[in-house]
């Protein structure tokens, strides 16, 4: 059995702690030039100042980042929309506040629909965040993995640009097929998989907000497993277990949006801590998820063994 870098001399397998925050929609909205109204984003932007403005809260987003930091992760994935409409300044402030987050060695990206809101801003979101969201040896696209104690993290990306009204994710008949060889190739090397994808592959949101192409990823997690995948989008706490091979189960975990103010959204604020340690075919691992509280204060709200 090799022995990994969460392993010390000993190969006595050390506790590696990976938390997970999702959908911080970065407030206030920049001021938009009007050239950069003449897309979707104009519903997006009327959207964001009747409805979400009231909804996403930078106070509160700071509180989370303040909570997670305190707590020490060893690596922290992010899984999308940082961005609302997709506004050039979006991506700017968005890299400030990767940033403060963490180097791109201690944070993983993925891209949420928010963030590829119109084709100009997928150029944007590379070119501004693109090395969170890179291979070890630095090569871009999806999937992408990288590797940190016992974990491999696999990153995904369900954010095509789509019509007005839509907020649809696809993940892509070659991008399924290079995470089928991609899961299995580290199958052999017994390494704790986390998937992180910004839509949920199980949801109960309204057909104009799945993911298109889910039954052909959850076909490749029945194929080839995962230990874990981590997701965002509905601004939800949700588990499902999912199927893997030879009757094992896939969790599947999402979390709210990291910004969501208390009273404003189905559920505020919160962020997942996972403490993972033991060994291949013995993984021990705990969610820890804490959010925001009635007095505004972040706090422990459930603990869930997934393995051990
Ligand atoms: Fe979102």
């Amino acid at each position: 059995m090799p022995a990994f870098a969460g392993h010390d001399r000993l190969n006595i397998p050390m506790l590696f702690t990976l938390a997970h925050l999702s959908d911080p929609h970065l407030a206030p909205l920049p001021e938009p030039r009007w050239q950069e109204l003449i897309n979707k984003r104009v519903t997006g932007y009327i959207n964001w100042q009747r409805r979400r403005r009231f909804i996403h809260d930078p106070a509160v987003l700071a509180k989370i980042v303040a909570d997670l930091q305190a707590h020490a992760p060893d690596h922290t994935a992010v899984t999308g929309d940082i961005a609302n409409i997709g506004l050039a300044e979006e991506f700017v402030r968005g890299r400030e506040w990767l940033e403060s987050l963490g180097t791109p060695d201690t944070v993983t990206y993925i891209p949420g629909n928010h963030d590829a809101y119109v084709r100009a801003a997928v150029h944007d979101l590379e070119r501004c965040w693109g090395d969170y969201m890179r291979d070890d040896d630095g090569a871009g696209g999806f999937p992408f993995v990288r590797r940190r104690g016992p974990l491999a993290l696999i990153g995904l990306s369900t954010a095509v640009p789509t019509a007005w009204g839509l907020a649809t994710g696809r993940l892509g008949k070659a991008q399924c097929a290079r995470l089928g060889d991609t899961l299995a190739a580290l199958a052999r090397e017994n390494i704790f998989r986390v998937v992180l994808i910004h839509h949920p592959p199980v949801s109960r949101a309204r057909w104009y907000k799945l993911l298109t192409d889910s039954a052909q990823f959850l076909h490749v997690l029945s194929a080839h497993g995962a230990e874990l995948v981590l997701h965002g989008h509905d601004h939800l706490h949700m588990i499902n277990w999912l199927s893997g091979p030879n009757g094992t189960r896939v969790p599947a975990v999402g979390v709210p949006s990291a910004s969501a103010a208390h009273g404003r959204a189905k559920n505020a604020a919160a962020y997942n801590l996972y403490r993972i340690d033991g060994m291949p075919g013995a993984w021990r691992c705990e969610l820890i998820s804490r959010g925001l509280d009635r007095a505004g204060e972040v706090a422990e709200q459930m603990r869930v063994t997934i393995y051990g």
